[in-house]
């Protein structure tokens, strides 16, 4: 088969060694002669792999002893509803930066009180609002760091004068994180930390215990801190593969050396689109997103869409196709996606250029 260059948008490329190990570990989980579809995780081996992803995601992103991190299912959509159960008490803010945002906001309205307190809806979402007040009188003030269908990002921890949570599921452990800055960071870990099936919340432990409604035993965070996110059957298989994951980006050099092999990457596919003749950017310039970089054809040119898109798989490109709400193109730019793989991409659109010289 020819190479290929996967950019889907999750779940989305893993590292091959993280693949390798997996297959070694269906067939045997460390030496116990037990798949690891298999293994109970009552047991001392699995124990310890738990144990191991808990500790490096605390060493990968510094989190500090005022956090925990958890591990569960359910989706990064079922954590839309925790947060709200965990913290919504009175009113909550939300800054409506895209679907997934629109999606956490509209939970939390079942809850209790929620609104928008900036929204960049007026421009399909292309840009991150700015010169909004944070007000002091909310329970939280919930963001999207990263908008996965419009790549749009916010690149640095904003400053808040309320608890800060933080949806962080398409830039998790893309880049270094101030970790004491937020009451809660969770997401899905099917971009940069492993496969679908497993959720992370990295939860400021005194944040919890506010509100005043029956909280789910299993929708109550602290029932997960207590026990070490076994209270119930943990999603075994996707928490070996993210503890694999986790192994890798350690290896590489972890978080800020990935941050300078994304923005590498990043830059690379951006300056080909702002070069480029028949390509033109959909984000604002400014929030730019390093993991999902989408793209359209340039005014003029949009009738060679398909072809492009033909053109494109043709070279091996996966996963290029814009989300359905934006159309065009959309490059992730996940962890494991290589700088080889984004030169490719960078070529195929220099040929189609040619092509149409
Ligand atoms: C930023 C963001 N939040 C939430 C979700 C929803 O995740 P899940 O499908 O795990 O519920 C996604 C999915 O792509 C996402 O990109």
């Amino acid at each position: 088969m020819a190479k290929v260059h996967v950019f889907n948008a999750g779940p989305c490329l893993l590292p091959q060694p993280v693949i390798d190990a997996s297959i070694e570990a269906l067939k045997d989980f460390k030496g116990t002669g037990v798949s690891v579809l298999s293994i109970s995780h009552r047991t001392k081996e699995w124990e310890a792999t738990m144990n191991e992803c808990r500790s490096l995601w605390k060493e990968l992103l510094n989190i500090p002893d005022t956090h925990e991190v958890v591990f569960l299912g359910g989706g990064a959509s079922l954590e839309f509803l925790y947060v709200a159960m965990n913290f919504l008490e009175k009113k909550a803010a939300y800054l409506d930066t895209g679907v997934w945002a629109h999606k956490a906001l509209k939970e939390a309205q079942g809850i209790g009180e929620a609104y928008a307190l900036a929204c960049s809806k007026d421009k399909n979402y292309s840009y991150i609002p700015k010169g909004y007040e944070i007000p002091t009188d909310i329970d939280y003030f919930h963001i999207t760091t990263n908008n996965t269908i419009y790549g749009t990002e916010i690149k640095e921890d904003i400053d808040c004068p309320v608890p800060l949570i933080a949806d962080m599921s398409s830039d998790i452990l893309s880049r270094p994180v101030d970790v004491s800055k937020y009451a809660l960071i969770y997401g899905g870990a099917q971009k940069n930390a492993g496969p679908a099936g497993v959720i992370f919340a990295i939860i400021r432990k005194d944040a919890l215990g506010k509100v005043s409604r029956y909280l789910p035993t299993m929708l109550d965070y602290r029932t997960h801190i207590e026990k070490e996110s076994m209270f119930n059957t943990p999603p075994v298989f996707s928490i070996f593969v993210m503890n694999e994951t986790l192994k890798w980006l350690k290896g590489i050099g972890g978080v800020e050396e990935m941050n300078r092999i994304n923005n590498r990457k990043a830059a690379t596919l951006y300056a080909e689109i702002d070069r480029n003749s028949l390509f033109t950017g959909t984000a604002a310039v400014e929030d730019r997103s390093i993991m999902n970089v989408c793209f359209v054809m340039a005014p003029g040119h949009e009738d060679l869409q398909d072809e492009f898109m033909a053109f494109s798989k043709e070279r091996g490109m996966v996963g290029i196709k814009g989300h359905r709400s934006v159309g065009g193109f959309r490059a992730s730019l996940y962890n494991a996606c290589s700088q080889e793989d984004v030169e490719a991409l960078v070529a195929c659109m220099q040929d189609f250029e040619k092509l149409h010289k």
